[in-house]
């Protein structure tokens, strides 16, 4: 699959261009949070999110200039949610990407204010983006719901937490994962289509393969976080054990969590596969490599 790995190499170096860009403009470095934000921002992680966006929006022939600067925008939400994740409130995580969280490289007070920051710098970016009106309306509304408390990555991490002294159910894991890791793999599909302006019908569909893809891969984070090693993951393991965490590892197993991945993955590639055909290829492959990434 050279193809796939070369277009892959391709997206992530436009990701990067673009972040390391809207630093420049969004994060001066002249201030200890913007510093702190541009730590966690630009050291490392994979890029998924960003790399979805410019996918669909490629994939429906869309504006990637304007996909682009909403990767961008989209990892800086990312980055901040994971910032806020490690804090000592929340799962108490020293390590991230390899280094120490930004909590410990910085202050506690400095590394929730350079949450913040990239929070509230998304939105600017999305605002001052180039591409029409009707479009950025589009961008903004699709990251903010994606982000937010009613039904995104914030309610998601307040079942998350609710749920370290009762525990969850099966129905309530589905709806932890889907807030908190498939409201944004969501966003970053949706961002991709806004740019290229696509129909509502097309959205709906991408809405599908989006949380069946953000269920994966939550359900294999759950079991890297048992299985792999520290080095291997570039933070801690065995952290959900001591957050006293319900996971798809403490209900079914390492082995049913990933059973019920492959089912999930196979109904993403195969809706996928039927609406947009050959045209699918790469986030079909995309999808499969999250089932199977060891980091
Ligand atoms: C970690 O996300 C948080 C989850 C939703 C599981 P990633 O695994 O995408 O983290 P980075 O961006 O590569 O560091
Ligand atoms: C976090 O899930 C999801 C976010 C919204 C950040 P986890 O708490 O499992 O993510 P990691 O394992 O710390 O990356
Ligand atoms: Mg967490
Ligand atoms: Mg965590
Ligand atoms: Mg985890």
């Amino acid at each position: 699959m050279t193809d796939y790995s070369s277009q892959y190499q391709a997206y992530l170096r436009q990701a990067e261009d673009a972040l390391a860009a809207l630093c420049e403009k969004y994060l001066p470095e002249s201030s200890e949070v913007c510093r702190a934000a541009r730590y966690s921002l630009l050291g490392g992680g994979k890029r998924v999110r960003a790399v979805l966006v410019l996918a669909v929006c490629d994939m429906l022939k869309g504006d990637m200039e304007a996909a682009a600067w909403f990767a961008g925008a989209l990892e800086m939400v990312h980055c901040y949610s994971l910032i806020h994740d490690d804090l000592p409130c929340m799962d108490n995580d020293d390590f991230r990407r390899g280094r120490p969280s930004c909590h410990k490289a910085f202050s506690e007070s400095t590394a929730m204010l350079a949450g913040d920051a990239l929070l509230t710098a998304a939105f600017s970016v999305l605002s001052e983006s180039p591409a029409p009106d009707g479009v950025r309306v589009a961008a903004v509304q699709e990251l903010a719901s994606g982000a937010g408390a009613a039904g995104g990555m914030i309610l998601g991490q307040e079942l998350d937490l609710y749920h370290e002294t009762i525990p969850a159910t099966a129905g309530q894991l589905l709806e932890i994962h889907r807030r908190k890791t498939g409201a944004l793999i969501n966003a970053a599909v949706q961002l991709g289509a806004a740019a290229a302006q696509a129909s509502a019908q097309v959205k709906d569909r991408l809405r599908q393969y989006a949380f069946d893809v953000g269920l994966v891969f939550q359900i294999v984070d759950d079991v890297l976080d048992v299985t792999s090693t520290s080095q291997q993951l570039g933070k801690p393991v065995g952290s959900d054990e001591q957050n006293n965490k319900t996971t798809f590892v403490t209900l079914y197993g390492t082995e049913g969590a990933m059973e019920h991945a492959q089912v999930i993955n196979r109904r993403a590639c195969d809706a996928m596969e039927q609406e947009f055909g050959e045209k699918a290829a790469f986030l079909v492959e995309f999808a499969r490599r999250l089932l199977q990434r060891q980091n």
